[in-house]
């Protein structure tokens, strides 16, 4: 595939970016040669170990999608999406908004090409915003006063991490975000978290994954045990059936976590 329409400012085309490799997973055309480069040595990697990561990305935004409508038929009118990702079908705001037109929706992501094209998206769309933030900032993304245009936090909340934590290397650091976020929901809040899992194979298979993700202004792709990730839901009570390979989330075949895959779970905040 040719690189021929412009570049975006701000954008470094000639640096495997992960919002624009995942993109490539999904089959979209917001991606460039070093993009396609980089994601081809996972996919490569990751066919090797039984599960496709372009597989696995389509089954982590099922997911996505079904607990967006769990959460929304819970209640739940106001979701913030970090770690969003470049635009794609079935979009958070497109999920809520079909489930309670009454939802709002900010989108949170660090990438420049995520902004660029979800603002884009999003021009005319009333209560929806996207803000540039940063995770391991989770104070200031949350005090972020378009988050405050758009959230009352003295009502419940969704905050969704798909596929983002996996690039936080240190769990200390990842339970400290978690805990600032926890500490700003009410009850009756949720947390929808997907993470990367190794199933039975050792986590030093992944390390061609990781010296890949190095080359991203991410840094690093760390893979978890089902129990780390558990530990990421502390604070609050899982919606049925708890955290499952995303493919089995109220969907498809019973759980198998032999083989590796993105486990999901939502967790209402008590
Ligand atoms: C693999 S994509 C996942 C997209 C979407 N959440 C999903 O599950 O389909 C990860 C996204 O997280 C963003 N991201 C990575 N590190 C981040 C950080 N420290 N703060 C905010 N966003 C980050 C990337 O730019 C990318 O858009």
């Amino acid at each position: 595939m040719n690189d021929i329409r412009p570049v975006p400012r701000g954008i470094d085309p000639t640096v495997p970016s992960v919002a624009r490799m995942y993109d490539f997973y999904l089959g979209g055309k917001d991606n460039y040669a070093s993009d396609r480069e980089a994601a081809a040595q996972v996919v490569e990697t990751s066919s090797r170990m039984g599960n496709d990561i372009r597989v696995a990305a389509r089954q982590n935004r099922a997911f996505l999608g079904r607990a967006i409508r769990a959460v929304a038929e819970a209640g739940v009118r106001q979701f913030i999406d970090i770690g969003a990702g470049l635009p794609t079908q079935e979009n958070v705001h497109e999920v809520a908004l079909r489930a309670a037109p009454d939802s709002h929706v900010v989108y949170v992501d660090n990438d420049p090409i995520v902004l660029v094209h979800a603002r884009a998206l999003l021009a005319d769309h009333p209560s929806t915003r996207v803000v540039e933030g940063d995770v391991r900032d989770p104070a200031g993304v949350l005090d972020h006063p378009d988050v405050a245009r758009e959230i009352d936090f003295s009502r419940p909340v969704a905050v969704v991490l798909c596929a983002i934590l996996q690039f936080i290397p240190d769990d200390a650091e990842v339970s400290s975000i978690l805990a600032t976020v926890r500490e700003r929901l009410v009850p009756g809040s949720h947390l929808v978290i997907s993470h990367p899992f190794a199933g039975e194979r050792p986590d030093e298979q992944f390390d061609s994954v990781n010296d890949v993700y190095t080359r991203t202004p991410s840094g690093s792709f760390t893979i978890r045990d089902s129990k780390a990730i558990q530990e990421f839901f502390t604070g609050t009570e899982p919606l049925e059936p708890g955290l499952v390979p995303v493919r089995s989330w109220r969907d498809g075949p019973p759980p198998d976590f032999t083989v590796p895959c993105y486990l999901g779970g939502v967790g209402r905040v008590i």
